[in-house]
């Protein structure tokens, strides 16, 4: 019963929400859109002829924009553990990203080398309601991204990531400053204001693999 009043709440929530019909009467398949376009135009992350990996990329409406963006000439790999519908050119993997096999099937679409310029992560867990372990689930995602961008980024490559408040957020942000020339906390409009999701946005990654993409664990 608990359980049933809570999805009629969630129902009530969601169509009253005016980015939800933004979202249907833009054709994009999730009001999670807002989120990206707002930061991409303070940030300016996407351009005509960029190479992007997305990390959490179902139902797509990120994949629909990024797209959009990058036009005829870039590449998107949009990799999620769920299904997701095609679109258009955009290779889709699928597959849970802490799977080394995931990462290297991410590393062929791009050739073989780490040349993304951008990585771009709204990977959520599934929320259980038990603070500590969805927080910890969270991080394991964040930490997951941070890994995949120092495999495959270009020097100069950048990255977004969703975060969620809390302790860890501070750590996570000084270690991204091992990589990253600047990291900024970024919080959409779109994010609704109960949330306490985050975006960061990493640029001017230092590291280089020399072209080549190095996953940890996987097999020579
Ligand atoms: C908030 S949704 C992303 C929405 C998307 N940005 C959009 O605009 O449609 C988060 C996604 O992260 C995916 N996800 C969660 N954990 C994952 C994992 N370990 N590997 C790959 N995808 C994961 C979920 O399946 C879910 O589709």
């Amino acid at each position: 019963m608990a359980k049933k009043h809570k999805r009629n709440h969630w129902l009530q929530r969601h169509t009253r929400d005016a980015y939800v019909r933004k979202a249907q009467a833009d054709g994009y398949r999730s009001r999670a859109v807002y989120k990206l376009i707002e930061i991409d135009q303070r940030d300016r992350l996407l351009r005509p002829g960029l190479t992007v990996v997305e990390l959490g990329a179902a139902p797509g409406s990120w994949s629909q924009y990024a797209r959009e963006r990058i036009g005829p000439g870039g590449t998107l790999i949009a990799v999620d553990v769920e299904e997701m519908m095609p679109i258009a050119g955009v290779t889709r993997v699928r597959g849970d990203i802490a799977d080394v096999a995931v990462k290297q099937r991410i590393i062929e679409h791009l050739g073989g080398r780490g040349r993304a310029d951008l990585v771009i992560s709204d990977m959520a867990p599934n929320i259980t309601g038990i603070r500590a372990l969805d927080q910890s689930r969270a991080l394991v995602l964040v930490e997951d991204s941070l890994t995949v961008a120092t495999a495959v980024l270009a020097p100069g490559g950048r990255l977004l990531v969703k975060l969620f408040e809390g302790e860890e957020v501070s750590g996570f942000r000084r270690r991204c400053a091992l990589y990253f020339k600047r990291c900024v906390i970024r919080k959409p409009a779109a994010s609704r204001a109960k949330s306490r999701e985050m975006y960061l946005v990493a640029n001017g990654f230092v590291g280089d693999t020399g072209g080549k993409a190095v996953v940890r664990g996987a097999k020579p």
